[in-house]
């Protein structure tokens, strides 16, 4: 994609400037050139890789090895968008640990890194950008917590949860955060939080007030016929059309006649 490559600080200078931010994720080479193609500033090579593309039941089973495979594959598409990738499950449990893999995941091409969690991983959040890497927050609903929270809810609808949400948000800003995902907030604590912090917030699940809205890229397309969220209409069936395709092709080569036929 041709284009002024696109930055942390050009993510801010959209908010500033009350633009909406549309990201959604990619796993590997064709689809990042596709987003990018398509103008989408903010690519994400999400732990969504462990359910949407390697069939792990949630995204705790993911490894570093998978996510470098994955930013690598990603970054060979030489996105114009920023491209960030996550830090997986317990790969940043200690300062060491999160600058280590954050590094890692450098060097296999992301530009950015994400980890879940608010006030309780401030230190490696500032480790990390001291070590140069801009970083990604993420807020509510934390999918890694998946087993000890025993599912996936909603987040924002108590008071303490409310308030909460938001000391993290502002530790995550002054920090130094150049943005913050907002997973499956309720939309009236999401909108605070986007009037109230000074980064982006990019939505997802949390309503129409925040800066941005990111979705996971097969959700958005389709792709996984098998599953269905609450917070996301395809705008494509195109598991119904690859069906179709690959059953007239299929067809079409059971007709071919045969030499000896
Ligand atoms: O892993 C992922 O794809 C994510 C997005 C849902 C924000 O974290």
């Amino acid at each position: 994609m041709t284009g002024t490559k696109v930055t942390a600080d050009t993510l801010r200078a959209m908010k500033a400037r009350g633009e909406k931010i549309a990201a959604l994720t990619a796993y590997d080479f064709p689809m990042t050139r596709l987003l990018d193609e398509a103008g989408i500033p903010l690519i994400l090579v999400g732990d969504s890789l462990g359910m949407v593309v390697l069939g792990y039941p949630d995204t705790t089973h993911v490894t570093m090895a998978e996510m470098e495979h994955h930013v690598r594959a990603a970054a060979r598409g030489k996105p114009r968008a920023l491209l960030a990738a996550d830090l997986p499950y317990h790969s940043y449990e200690s300062i060491e640990d999160a600058v280590a893999n954050a590094k890692r995941l450098a060097a296999a091409g992301a530009e950015a890194v994400k980890a879940e969690g608010g006030r309780e991983i401030l230190q490696q959040v500032r480790a990390i950008i001291a070590s140069g890497i801009p970083f990604l927050g993420h807020l509510g609903m934390l999918p890694q917590r998946v087993i000890e929270e025993g599912g996936y809810h909603v987040k924002g609808k108590s008071g303490p949860e409310q308030q909460a949400l938001l000391a993290d948000a502002h530790a995550l800003a002054a920090a130094g955060a150049f943005a913050v995902v907002l997973e499956l907030v309720t939309p009236r604590v999401a909108k605070e939080l986007t009037q109230q912090v000074p980064i982006p917030t990019i939505g997802i699940g949390a309503g129409p007030d925040c800066d941005g809205q990111i979705l996971v890229s097969p959700d958005l397309l389709g792709m996984l016929p098998w599953f269905s969220l609450k917070h996301v209409k395809p705008k494509l069936n195109a598991a119904e059309q690859m069906r179709a395709v690959v059953k007239e092709w299929k067809q079409g080569v059971e007709r071919l006649k045969g030499l000896s036929g």
